[in-house]
């Protein structure tokens, strides 16, 4: 923290200026939110447990070994165990072709036992992500990144939600962050993150929402609008203090792995924020790592409990 910062209550800094102008930014905190949600979820399986019903399963397909898929892949299988679900881990050679992960999960999809599953990303490039992932039942499908799912966000009754976007719009709620009317910009228009979760803004949040992405021309005309300003590029430095309105909401999903021996473990996590320069500019503010992060694994929970209960009330 630097020098001319105070942290009186926890996540609420206090950043004074040269111009004695107190300004205070919370900063959200999304490891306490995370335990939070999975506090809750252990509380319906152990209840679940109780009155004889199934317990959740998931099953998590990995294929190949890169070193950051393996990391959340165990931080998955961890919180697994945190909340008593089942799990099971499914491993294939890099080397595995399309059709035989297909097959695989096809025996997934009719595994009675397994509530949902998913399929690790990124896969070898002879392997087509989209056609992987039609292939998953969208009642299973709890990473929420199936064609259904997505649609199914307009609908009144959404059946699995994308779980970051979900994990976002949980953090929203759980801070009490209003979005009804506000002005939100979305930078980064992925399948995955951005245009879910600007949907998810639209329906749910009945906010305004300009979606930006890399043919975007002056990308700081647009952030500078922002009452809540939502980032997920996957480019650290992208956006700077110039870039944000005073007490602006800023939500940071970038989460990129840099390399360098200053870093004890080899690498370091940098979200899209200068957040040094941005965080005093801001309200509220999600740091990288412990912000939108641990928010995706609540949020698979939360889906595969769901998953469950719709299969097994
Ligand atoms: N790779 C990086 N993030 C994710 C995620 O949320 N789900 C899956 N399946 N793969 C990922």
């Amino acid at each position: 923290m630097d020098g001319n910062q105070k942290n009186e209550t926890p996540g609420i800094v206090k950043a004074v200026n040269s111009m004695t102008e107190t300004q205070t930014y919370t900063i959200i905190d999304g490891r306490k939110i995370s335990q939070d949600i999975k506090k809750e979820i252990s509380e319906k399986v152990a209840m679940r447990k109780q009155e004889g019903k199934k317990v959740p399963h998931l099953a998590i397909i990995l294929v190949g070994d890169d070193g950051a898929s393996q990391t959340y892949v165990d931080h998955k299988v961890k919180a697994c165990k945190e909340v008593g679900f089942h799990y099971t881990m499914m491993r294939f050679a890099d080397t595995i072709s399309e059709d035989k992960l297909m097959k695989h999960i096809d025996q997934v999809n009719r595994d009675e036992d397994v509530d949902g599953f998913i399929v690790q990303l990124p896969l070898p490039l002879n392997i087509s992500v989209e056609r992987i992932t039609e292939k998953i039942r969208p009642d299973k499908d709890v990473d929420g990144f199936t064609n259904r799912n997505f649609g199914s966000i307009v609908s009144k009754n959404p059946l699995l939600l994308p779980a970051t976007p979900f994990g976002v719009m949980e953090l929203l709620k759980r801070y009490n962050i209003p979005t009804e009317g506000k002005n939100c910009v979305v930078v980064g228009a992925s399948r995955l993150v951005g245009a879910p979760l600007s949907m998810m803004l639209v329906e749910e949040g009945k906010a305004t929402v300009t979606i930006c992405h890399k043919f975007t021309k002056d990308l700081g005309m647009f952030t500078r609008h922002a009452d809540i300003l939502i980032t997920a590029v996957g480019k650290p430095g992208l956006i700077t203090a110039d870039m944000v309105k005073e007490g602006a909401v800023v939500i940071d999903v970038g989460t990129t792995r840099v390399e360098g021996p200053q870093y004890k473990s080899g690498f370091a996590l940098k979200g899209d924020v200068e957040f040094k320069e941005v965080a005093p500019k801001t309200s509220y503010i999600t740091p990288v790592p412990g912000g939108v992060g641990p928010m995706t694994i609540a949020s698979l929970l939360l889906n595969t409990l769901r998953a469950t209960e719709l299969r097994n009330p």
